[in-house]
């Protein structure tokens, strides 16, 4: 996979209101440097000896159901190893470290928040992951890489940031060798209007663009994508909130990775989180499609 250096700024687009870059990357980049801080979470849980990828798992599956998600992601890909695999929205690297060590998969994990693209090179250093994972700070909508040169697009939780992804979906279709996939898990807009802010993804509206699954799905049909498997999951991520508050509820702590992403913030954000997937504002898809 070749990759080249462009400006991915957004800035100049408007000089009175913040780009919508800089309004995205402003809510992720909240809590600075997060690697070590993470490493010694991850360290503490462990107990003795250096964390692995999975002693970090619990920390940096930054979307719904976590790693678990992740995991039932992957069987359902079943990516191969020696693929090549881009991660788009790969936040501070979680699901590209799982995938090249648990899917032999090179992945390289591309992100528009620098903070995160700089913790996820340590983090992957940290766990001896260096050389099979990669990561570039660029807009997943003009990625650093060749047209035909990927086997794999990965995304998870990351297009709900994405105001254009008529071109994000092209951008796909376009890295992507004949024949190669793309799969996506996705938050998307419900039929009863827009969620509550602030949420995980987003301070303020200004931060999201949902759309619904069934305009989604136009969008990949149009950049040339064929649907392999288009699955619901608003339910499971329906029975996971609910469970997540009940431990709560019961006492239990608060799982800490969120938590040091987002900051004290992160409580109303989860909340809102689950009264707008209670209330039919988002919906939860996992996806898996081919270029033609
Ligand atoms: C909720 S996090 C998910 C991170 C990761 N996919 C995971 O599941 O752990 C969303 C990520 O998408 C990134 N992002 C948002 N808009 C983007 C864009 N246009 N291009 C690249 N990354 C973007 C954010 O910086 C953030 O790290």
């Amino acid at each position: 996979m070749a990759t080249s250096s462009q400006d991915t700024s957004n800035r100049g687009a408007g000089a009175q209101r913040p780009a919508v870059g800089e309004t995205v990357t402003h809510h992720y980049a909240r809590s600075g440097s997060l690697a070590q801080r993470l490493l010694d979470i991850a360290q503490g849980l462990r107990g003795s000896g250096d964390p692995t990828v999975d002693d970090l798992a619990p920390l940096d599956h930054f979307h719904m159901r976590g790693v678990e998600a992740t995991a039932e992601f992957a069987e359902m890909v079943v990516p191969k190893p020696g693929q090549t695999c881009v991660d788009l929205g790969c936040g501070i690297g979680g699901p590209a470290r799982w995938l090249a060590a648990h899917c032999g998969v090179q992945v390289l994990g591309v992100d528009l928040t620098e903070s995160y693209c700089r913790d996820a090179g340590l983090l992957s250093r940290a766990v001896g992951l260096s050389d099979a994972v990669r990561f570039a700070c660029a807009d997943a909508t003009r990625l650093p890489l060749a047209e035909d040169s990927v086997d794999l697009v990965w995304t998870q939780h990351a297009a709900m940031n994405v105001p254009d992804k008529a071109a994000l979906y092209r951008e796909v279709a376009r890295v992507l060798k004949r024949g190669g996939r793309l799969a996506l898990h996705d938050i998307m807009a419900g039929p009863e209007g827009a969620p509550h802010f602030p949420v995980p993804w987003s301070s303020v509206p200004e931060g999201s663009f949902l759309l619904p699954s069934g305009k989604i799905r136009e969008l990949l049909a149009e950049a040339g994508l064929t649907e392999l498997v288009w699955h619901d999951h608003t339910a499971d991520a329906l029975a996971w909130v609910h469970r997540r508050r009940a431990d709560l509820e019961a006492g239990k702590p608060r799982p800490p990775g969120p938590q040091v992403l987002l900051g004290e913030a992160f409580k109303q954000m989860s909340s809102n989180l689950t009264r707008s997937l209670e209330e039919g504002r988002v919906t939860v898809h996992m996806a898996l499609l081919e270029t033609s």
